[in-house]
């Protein structure tokens, strides 16, 4: 037995941020929608860009981060998108690596979206049971590694932006897919393949835990 539908209705929040849709990230987060929607999960979508979700702090902003105090009230578009977050079993995050980091805007999300209140302090954000990051790279793998930019990139997100906030994860790196390399269409399919089968194995696989040193 599979087990691989032994957590019916689970709900998925979907953070995608790639400024074009004519990318193969896009069909990174189609794959991956499928696959939750086969295995009976419901998801919701915040497509940074679409959205043109805001993602520079405002001096308010920061301000009410730096002292360590609740005070102004949120943004109602922060405020949606933390509710999205405790409304979910899982977060899955999709998006290109640019300068071995997020694109800004998902940068920025976790700047306006991470706040004093919410994700540190007294927090009230949940402690969510899977996070996944689906990340499309230009380099090979080797590189990646032999020059520690995975790592760094794990470190960052695992290790700092999600930590203690969830209880397992998971972080898949669809590599050389840049569009001077043969390897991008040679491994197309079998990438939409394992991003089909994250979504839809979502619940059911054992994944590494993180948040504990
Ligand atoms: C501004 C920019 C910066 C990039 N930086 C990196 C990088 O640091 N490491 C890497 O492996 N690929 C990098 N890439 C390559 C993208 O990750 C690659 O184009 C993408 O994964 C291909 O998928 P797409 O068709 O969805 O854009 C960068 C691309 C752009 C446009």
């Amino acid at each position: 037995m599979s087990g691989r539908n032994n957590c019916l209705n689970m709900k998925v929040f979907v953070v995608y941020c790639h400024p074009s849709e004519d990318s193969f990230t896009r069909h990174v987060r189609d794959a991956f929608i499928r696959g939750i929607v086969d295995a009976g999960h419901e998801y919701v979508l915040s497509d940074l860009y679409a959205m043109g979700f805001r993602t520079d702090m405002s001096e308010q902003e920061y301000l009410r981060d730096a002292n360590y105090t609740t005070e102004p009230p949120l943004a109602a578009d922060v405020l949606a998108e933390q509710a999205k977050v405790n409304a979910a079993d899982a977060v899955a995050f999709i998006y290109p690596v640019f300068w071995t980091e997020a694109p800004a805007k998902l940068v920025g999300w976790f700047d306006r979206v991470w706040t004093y209140g919410f994700a540190y302090g007294e927090r009230t954000m949940k402690t969510l049971d899977k996070a996944l990051f689906l990340v499309t790279a230009g380099n090979k793998m080797e590189r990646l590694v032999q020059f520690g930019l995975l790592d760094s990139m794990k470190k960052v997100m695992l290790g700092d932006r999600l930590f203690n906030r969830v209880r397992t994860s998971d972080f898949v790196v669809f590599d050389g897919m840049t569009k001077k390399l043969e390897s991008r269409l040679e491994n197309w399919d079998a990438n939409l393949q394992t991003a089909y089968e994250k979504g839809r194995d979502l619940f059911a696989d054992a994944s590494g835990e993180v948040g504990k040193e």
